[in-house]
């Protein structure tokens, strides 16, 4: 059962770090460990995760997975659109958009060769725009922001487990359609480190599909997609 056991931490590195450790002695499918603050908290590609302390969400949650590893985050975005009906869009591979805003990140770590993976899923639930730093006050938004009812993390939590527990068990063909519905990039020009062109959708792993001008459609697996041409 996904939520059982569950470790608390009032102030942890990262809730992803914690459960990696667990995995690693042997954990149980459905670990969960949550946090009300994160010192280290981990973004993709690198980056940090920055939540003010008792505002989001911050949970990992150790999986014993086999060959269905790539939706596993595509799953979880579904389902936090599911919990959170404010949630309108996904942008990929699996930023959680309010009307192009970003509420909620997902980074799955692991070791699937060992037959587990962490996914970690942080969502801002009573963050006030005030309390982020600059270069997101534009480009982040909160639950709160967004008219939700669900006021605390741990409210967020309860409704969340349940609805996170059914998407991954869900089949593929679901996950990819309920995503496919929501995808906040198809039909638009982007870039990434590679070129440029329009996105066309997912494919069935989960990649992202772009129309290049010059060298057709081209499957994307990682990495970091713009909105707009390169250089803008
Ligand atoms: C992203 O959008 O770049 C992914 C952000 C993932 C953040 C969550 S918060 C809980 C868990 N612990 C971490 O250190 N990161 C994830």
């Amino acid at each position: 059962m996904i939520g059982t056991p569950h470790v608390h931490h009032r102030v942890t590195d990262s809730t992803n770090e914690r459960a990696k450790q667990l995995a690693a002695v042997g954990a149980p499918h459905g670990t969960l460990v949550t946090a009300d603050e994160q010192t280290a908290g981990r973004g993709r590609q690198g980056r940090q995760w920055l939540a003010p302390a008792g505002r989001a969400l911050l949970m990992s949650v150790v999986l014993h997975v086999d060959e269905r590893t790539p939706l596993v985050p595509l799953a979880a975005a579904v389902a936090v659109c599911h919990a959170f009906p404010e949630a309108n869009g996904i942008k990929w591979p699996n930023d959680v958009w309010v009307d192009g805003r970003k509420l909620a990140g997902i980074l799955i770590e692991g070791r699937p060769q060992d037959g587990w993976a962490v996914l970690g899923i942080g969502l801002n639930v009573a963050t006030e725009p005030g309390e982020l730093p600059d270069e997101l006050r534009d480009i982040a938004t909160s639950l709160r922001a967004a008219g939700s009812d669900v006021s605390t993390p741990a409210e967020a939590l309860d409704v969340f487990l349940p609805v996170l527990e059914a998407w991954l068990a869900a089949p593929a063909d679901a996950i990819l359609n309920e995503w496919r519905e929501r995808d906040a990039l198809r039909g638009q020009r982007i870039s990434w480190a590679g070129g440029e062109g329009v996105a066309a959708g997912v494919g069935e792993d989960g990649s992202l599909l772009v129309e290049t001008d010059d060298a057709g459609v081209q499957s994307l697996h990682a990495g970091e997609v713009h909105l707009g041409r390169a250089g803008t």
